[in-house]
């Protein structure tokens, strides 16, 4: 399902869920059918220095009302995103693009594991219910600080009796990425969503274990990036070509609007195929990728222009 333009929400409901997190109903003009688990709605949110966008999975409670559910976490590094998502209230209406299918299960019989940690457990809910539909062989690995803190544990449990494993690390569960992918059967599948850092690990940890990429699936989205996000100024000297990178809008966005030509695929952080080398900076790269390792950020060649930032005045590229 492809939503490609902006459109008006209006809140119809707004509930507590958790400590931090709210659950937020949205009701559009033109109704669509029910979206794919693991779909996203993209949102316009105003923050200092303009407005930018911000991904929130679709929550599938079993309803089919014609409205959407986005559940949020107040975040405690937050630039202002997810605090305004927090004062909304019915009535109020928003901007919003989606909901997007870019979070799909994969075809097939495949036992699947499902790894989410905190509100990383929105998309979850919906693929389980899928494959619980499906009658598929899956297990859910929820981690997060207790219970009492943790967005739908009552659902998940009752929904899914008996394969749901809790890790709350107030009480010592913790997930082990190399114990998690251990737990896939061979010919199985991983879906994980959760912070950068557990991303990060876990597609370390498949790499390691030899499984086949396609096999491991994963959410990136949710990272607002180590920097609040500023415009910054790019310069290609191979294209004599210098722009703005205003807030809300990607470096790849803005050198493509300037005829300049990337190749790109995921936009997603993901695939990597969007990577310019960095030639110089005066700002630090702020990069908001799963793709490079911990070793090539630390060398500061190269970064993903379609999510990374700088944090500074500006940056010379090849690409
Ligand atoms: S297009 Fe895939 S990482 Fe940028």
């Amino acid at each position: 399902m492809s939503g490609g333009t902006k459109r008006v929400a209006t809140v119809e409901a707004r509930d507590e869920v958790a400590p931090d997190t709210v659950l937020i109903t949205l009701g559009l003009p033109d109704p669509a059918p029910t979206p794919p688990p693991g779909s996203h709605l993209d949102v316009t949110v105003p923050l200092p220095g303009g407005s930018d966008t911000r991904s929130y999975s679709l929550v599938d409670l079993g309803h089919d009302d014609g409205l959407l559910r986005m559940a949020v976490r107040r975040q405690q590094d937050s630039r202002g995103g997810s605090v305004w998502m927090h004062s909304l209230k019915p009535g109020d209406e928003l901007e919003v693009m989606g909901p997007f299918d870019e979070f799909p299960l994969n075809p097939g019989a495949a036992p699947s594991v499902l790894l989410a940690a905190g509100i990383g457990i929105t998309p979850v809910l919906g693929l389980a219910r899928a494959l619980r539909a499906r009658g598929s062989d899956y297990r859910i690995i929820y981690a997060g600080r207790s219970r009492d803190r943790m967005a739908f544990t009552t659902e998940l449990e009752s929904a899914h009796p008996g394969l749901v494993t809790l890790a709350e690390s107030a009480h010592g569960g913790r997930v082990s990425p190399a114990e998690a992918v251990a737990g896939v059967p061979r010919n199985g599948v991983l879906y994980v969503c959760g912070p950068m850092g557990l991303l990060k690990d876990v597609r370390q940890a498949w790499q390691q274990d030899g499984r086949p990429p396609a096999d491991l699936r994963f959410e990136t989205f949710g990272t607002s990036g180590g920097h609040p996000a500023r415009p910054y100024q790019v310069t290609v000297p191979r294209h004599g070509v210098t722009v703005q990178v205003p807030v809300g809008t990607s470096m790849l966005d803005a050198l493509q609007s300037a005829g300049v030509e990337i190749m790109y695929d995921c936009l997603r952080g993901e695939c990597g195929l969007c990577r310019v080398r960095i030639l110089g900076t005066d700002g630090t790269v702020d990069h908001r990728d799963v793709f490079l390792s911990s070793r090539q950020r630390a060398e500061g060649r190269q970064m993903c222009a379609c999510v990374s930032r700088i944090a500074g005045p500006g940056v010379t590229i090849d690409c």
